[in-house]
């Protein structure tokens, strides 16, 4: 009960960070419901056991997400962690691992839930993005918020360039939110969620930076 299924779609490159947290390898389960996941090599390089669970040959989602479930219960995990996993999950799913299903999204939620946030973040003019990791509620993008990351929107900024600082942070920020929550240092209270013994801040982030 002291491991962790990774849920990813595509390149992976969350998971290849929470891969790298300290967990011990034996002790984590990749799932894909892509067969062509680039993430899933990685995973098979590092010996982390990887399962395949080809969305496409169940007939709707609640009897996919049921031989999710399955999967994941087989490997009786304390956190399950979605990285990159582009599935909307049913409200079943979601309930029955309540606490304990993590997710990473590329802004500062409320703000753009959804896809194409670096674009539309650019699009509101906004100065300053970031990421999110949340624990998952049936609500899209949306439940406690665990870590934020946020960076400076640049003057020259394009969607790939926003997407990359914004990337390097989230590999900064989901493998730290796991750890806590494998430490048990993470505490829910309704919305809220308190780390308990972590550093805090309470300095202001400019951007553009103050006039000297
Ligand atoms: C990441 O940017 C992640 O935040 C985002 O997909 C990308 C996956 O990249 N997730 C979502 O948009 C979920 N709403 P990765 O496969 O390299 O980790």
């Amino acid at each position: 009960m002291n491991s962790l299924v990774i849920l990813i779609s595509g390149r992976g490159s969350n998971m290849q960070a929470l891969l790298e947290a300290g967990i011990p390898k034996d002790r984590i389960t990749v799932i894909s419901n892509n067969p062509e996941a680039e993430g899933i090599g990685f995973a098979k390089k590092c010996n982390v056991e990887t399962i395949i669970l080809d969305h496409r040959s169940y007939p709707d989602r609640e009897i996919f997400d049921r031989a999710l479930a399955e999967k994941i219960d087989a490997c009786q995990p304390k956190l399950i962690a979605l990285a990159g996993f582009m599935r909307i999950l049913s409200d079943s799913f979601v309930q029955r691992y309540q606490g304990r299903l993590m997710n990473i999204h590329p802004s500062l939620l409320p703000a753009f839930p959804g896809l194409k946030t670096h674009a539309r973040a650019l699009q509101e003019g906004i100065k300053i993005h970031g990421c999110t990791v949340h624990f998952v509620t049936p609500r899209l993008d949306h439940g406690p918020i665990v870590i934020q990351a946020a960076i400076p929107v640049l003057p020259h900024d394009t969607e790939a360039s926003l997407a990359a600082r914004v990337l390097l942070q989230e590999h900064r920020i989901y493998p730290q939110a796991v750890q806590w929550f494998m430490e048990d240092r993470i505490r829910l209270d309704g919305n809220r969620v308190e780390v308990m013994a972590c550093v805090t801040h309470d300095a202001a982030v400019y951007s553009p930076g103050l006039s000297e």
